[in-house]
C-alpha cells in the first residue's frame, strides 16, 4: 500500500524556507540534483509550490514492456490524453517527472534500473498488468517506487482498459451476429498450462458434456490473427472467459472481447459480485452460478432463443468498445494514463510493501 512520506530528514523546519528558495533556484538553473541540495526535505506544500507553474510533465518509459514499441502519439489521437510528454530517451532521465518501469522487464539484480541518483522531484512508477500468480517477486523493490500502476482498484493509477463498458443513451440498434458454433475458447498462452490450473481442469470437465471449439496454439488449435479474434468470437453463442488465475479485480480482456463481439461470456475468475462491479450482471454467465460443469453444459445446451436474447438486454443502456483497433498492445492505455496522472499528482508517495500489497 502506498503511503505519504513527507519526512524532513536533512533540513529542519526553521530553514525550510531557505531550502525552498534553494530548490527553486536549482530548478531555474536546470540544476540536475545528483547531489540534491535540499529537495528531499521539501514538505508537501513546498513541493507543490515548486512544482506548480509547470509545463507538461515529462514521463520516461524506461523499458518498452516486453520490448514492443508503439507511437506515443496514440495517447492524444486515440485516448485524448495530451497533458504530458512521453519519451523513451534515457538521456532525459534527470529531467523526467515520472519514470515508468514495467515489472516483467526488471532484472532480478536490478542492474537494468537507473544507476544515476533519482532527482527529488521524480516519481518511479511500478507498472504491472499481470496477475499475482504470473508476477515474480523480485527482491529489493520495497520502498523503491512512488506510484503503482495496475488493474487493482486500490492502485495509485488504476487501469481498466480491458473493460470498456460505458453507459449510453437508450438505444436499440444491436444486431446479434450470426452464430454457427455453441461454445468457443481462444487460448494464446500455453506456458501457463501445468494441467492443474483451475481453468484447465474446468475446461476438461466441461468438454466432457459439451463441444468446445478451441482456437490458439495452447491446445494444438489454429492461431488467430488479431483481425480474426472478434469475428471468431462473434460466430459463437458462448465464449469461455476463463482467467488464468483467480484474484480480486483480475478481470481482463477475456471478458471485454466477447462483450464487444456480441457473444455471451461464461466467466471463471473472482466471484460474481466482483464482476458486477465492472459490468452488468445480466451480461454474463458465471461458472459459480452452477453446482458443476455438467449442469452448466446442460444450461448452455438447452437455452432457448428468448432466454439467450436476455443476455443482450444491457446493450440498450451500455456499450462495450474494443481495445485499440490498430494494434494489439495492451500497454498503451496504462502508459498514457500514468502520463496523465503525472500532470495532476503533486504529492509525495512511497510504495512501502509492494508485494505484500499486490499478493493479497
Ligand atoms: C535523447 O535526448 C538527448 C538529450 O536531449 C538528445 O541529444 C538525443 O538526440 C536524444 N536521442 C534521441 C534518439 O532522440
Ligand atoms: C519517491 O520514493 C523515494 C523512496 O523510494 C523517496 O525517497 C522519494 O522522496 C519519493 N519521491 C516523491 C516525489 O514522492
Amino acid at each position: 500500500m502506498t503511503t505519504l512520506a513527507s519526512k524532513k530528514t536533512l533540513c529542519s523546519r526553521n530553514i525550510a524556507a531557505i531550502c525552498l528558495m534553494a530548490s527553486i533556484l536549482a530548478f531555474i538553473l536546470y540544476f540536475e540534483p545528483t547531489s540534491p541540495v535540499c529537495p528531499p526535505t521539501l514538505s508537501q506544500e513546498e513541493y507543490r509550490q515548486v512544482m506548480e507553474p509547470q509545463e507538461k510533465p515529462l514521463v520516461l518509459l524506461w523499458f518498452w514492456p516486453l520490448g514492443v514499441k508503439f507511437d506515443f502519439k496514440v495517447c492524444s489521437t486515440y485516448f485524448h490524453i495530451d497533458s504530458c510528454v512521453l519519451t523513451d530517451n534515457r538521456s532525459l532521465y534527470s529531467k523526467a517527472q515520472g519514470v515508468i518501469f514495467y515489472q516483467k522487464n526488471i532484472n532480478w539484480n536490478l542492474k537494468n534500473m537507473p544507476q544515476d541518483p533519482r532527482p527529488a522531484f521524480q516519481k518511479w512508477i511500478w507498472f504491472n498488468v499481470e496477475s499475482p500468480r504470473n508476477t515474480a517477486k523480485i527482491p529489493g523493490l520495497d520502498d523503491l517506487f512512488n506510484l503503482t500502476l495496475s488493474y487493482r482498484r486500490d492502485a495509485d493509477i488504476t487501469v481498466r482498459n480491458e473493460l470498456t463498458i460505458r453507459q449510453t443513451e437508450m438505444k436499440d440498434d444491436f444486431v446479434l451476429p450470426k452464430k454457427d458454433k455453441l461454445v468457443c475458447w481462444i487460448v494464446s498462452n500455453n506456458l501457463l498450462y501445468t494441467g492443474t490450473a483451475v481453468r484447465e481442469q474446468y475446461y476438461r470437465e466441461l468438454s466432457k458434456h459439451i463441444k468446445i471449439h478451441v482456437f490458439g496454439k495452447a491446445y494444438g488449435g489454429q492461431l488467430l490473427s488479431y483481425d480474426e479474434y472478434y469475428s471468431t468470437m462473434a460466430s459463437c453463442k458462448f465464449y469461455l472467459s476463463f482467467e488464468n488465475s483467480i484474484h480480486t479485480d483480475y478481470i481482463t480482456e477475456k471478458v471485454n472481447g466477447p462483450l464487444v463481439a456480441g457473444t455471451v461470456p461464461v466467466v471463471l475468475g473472482p466471484p460474481r459480485e466482483n464482476y458486477e462491479q465492472f459490468l452488468p450482471g445480466d451480461a454474463f454467465i458465471h461458472i459459480n452460478d452452477f453446482p458443476d460443469a455438467k449442469s452448466l453444459a446442460g444450461f448452455l445446451l438447452h437455452m432457448n432463443d428468448e432466454a439467450y436474447a436476455r443476455y443482450f438486454e444491457w446493450r440498450k443502456f451500455f456499450t462495450a468498445t474494443p481495445h485499440l483497433q490498430s494494434t494489439n498492445n495492451e500497454f498503451i492505455h496504462p502508459i498514457c494514463l500514468a502520463c496523465d496522472h503525472m500532470s495532476r499528482d503533486r504529492d509525495f508517495h512511497v510504495v512501502h510493501d509492494l508485494y505484500d500489497w499486490y499478493f493479497t
